[in-house]
């Protein structure tokens, strides 16, 4: 009724609105199934324009409309990388999907932290397995570059054997593949960062992929509680490899950034704004280490100028989540006009020439956001 009055151009802002204070006010995992049913029933805005052509890029020989990305985790099934696609997300990443279907933590497994525009969670790996996400993808015309994230169940007697299973089964169907090491939530997983294991991981997952029938190219994704020591021995172990690149990076057990705050006690990994400069040092640093190697920067962002910033520390392309659980879904659009006004304020033509002008500086932790 009082909508119905309202003019039309403020009637799709305020529809927006009212549709983020309505999510924020119930229980988050809930707020999140009831955001993938409205996706599924294309409920979704859609993207009515063009990318801008300083957007288009290429990432480990794919060809990328726009550099942004969904993060891992949001759909773990692979129920809606379409409608992800029409928002106009540039690359979508579905999983994790270990084998066997998992029904991960016991609930309340997901937290948000208002104050700081921060979530924790301690999901587990919860997905319905390799079988059904593979039914689901096998004839799926996306629309944008399709991750598959893989990963382990947590009762499995074999971690790599989980991550060979994963290549084997996506090689196929997926543009990249992304092996996740690095989620807090599965007891024992991110010990697979170490030397011996990392470099046990990347001989059997790289030959698994040597004998699928296509090529795919695969990405490591790292967590960001990793000292420079431990960065250096990745970078050594990765520089034997044909490795695709990096994503950087997962959550943080840390909680620096949140202490007192309502939540910040909870068991898990934090994401959103809190994780921004944690994630972006990192992503800098490994820069410094890997030369040229793709690297997918995720982590906080929250606005242009963090999106902005991402890709100045060292990222050819970059992925979102939390932030849309607080910005709203307008974010995307506003990221993709900020980054690309970012190429032409640098004179540039495209991406490319933001990546790693400020990555010395955010290696250094001389400059934050
Ligand atoms: C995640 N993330 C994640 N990552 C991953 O590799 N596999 C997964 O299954 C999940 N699951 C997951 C669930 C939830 C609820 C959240 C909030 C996050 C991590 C995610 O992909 C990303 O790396 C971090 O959240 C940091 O990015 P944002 O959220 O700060 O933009």
């Amino acid at each position: 009724m009082i909508l119905s009055r309202l003019s039309p151009l403020l009637r799709v802002p305020l529809v927006k609105t009212l549709t983020r204070d309505a999510l924020l006010r119930m229980d988050p995992e809930i707020a999140h199934a009831t955001t993938i049913n409205a996706l599924k029933l294309g409920l979704a805005p859609e993207q009515d324009y063009p990318d801008p052509p300083e957007l288009r890029t290429s990432l480990c020989g794919l060809e990328l409309k726009n550099p942004i990305g969904m993060a891992a985790g949001f759909d773990k099934n692979a129920e809606v990388p379409k409608p992800l696609a029409r928002m106009g997300f540039g690359m979508v990443e579905v999983g994790t999907v270990t084998p066997r279907p998992q029904v991960g933590s016991d609930k309340p497994r997901l937290f948000r932290i208002p104050e700081a525009e921060g979530v924790i969670n301690r999901m587990g790996f919860n997905n319905e397995g390799h079988e059904a996400v593979f039914a689901r993808l096998k004839d799926a015309h996306v629309g944008a570059i399709l991750g598959v994230n893989i990963g382990a169940n947590k009762d499995s007697d074999d971690f790599v054997a989980d991550y060979v299973l994963g290549v084997s089964r996506f090689a196929e169907v997926a543009d990249y593949l992304t092996v996740n090491i690095s989620s807090p939530n599965t007891p024992g997983l991110r010990d697979l960062q170490s030397d011996e294991a990392l470099k046990r991981l990347l001989g059997e997952v790289l030959r698994a992929r040597s004998k699928a029938k296509m090529r795919v190219p695969i990405l490591l994704k790292i967590a960001p509680d990793l000292d420079e020591a431990q960065l250096d021995g990745i970078a050594r172990t990765i520089a034997g490899t044909d490795l695709d690149g990096l994503i950087i990076s997962n959550t943080t057990i840390g909680r620096d950034a949140v202490m007192g705050m309502e939540n910040a006690t909870q068991t898990g990994g934090l994401s959103g704004k809190p994780l921004f400069d944690l994630s972006t040092r990192r992503l800098a640093q490994m820069r410094q280490r890997v030369g040229a190697l793709p690297i997918i920067g995720v982590g906080g962002i929250h606005s242009p100028e963090s999106a902005v910033q991402k890709f100045a520390a060292g990222a050819d392309a970059i992925q979102l989540y939390s932030a849309l659980v607080f910005g709203g879904l307008d974010l995307l659009d506003r990221i993709k006009r900020g980054v690309a006004a970012a190429v032409r304020a640098e004179g540039g033509k495209s991406i490319a020439d933001l990546v790693g002008l400020k990555t010395d500086r955010w290696a250094a932790g001389t400059i934050q956001l």
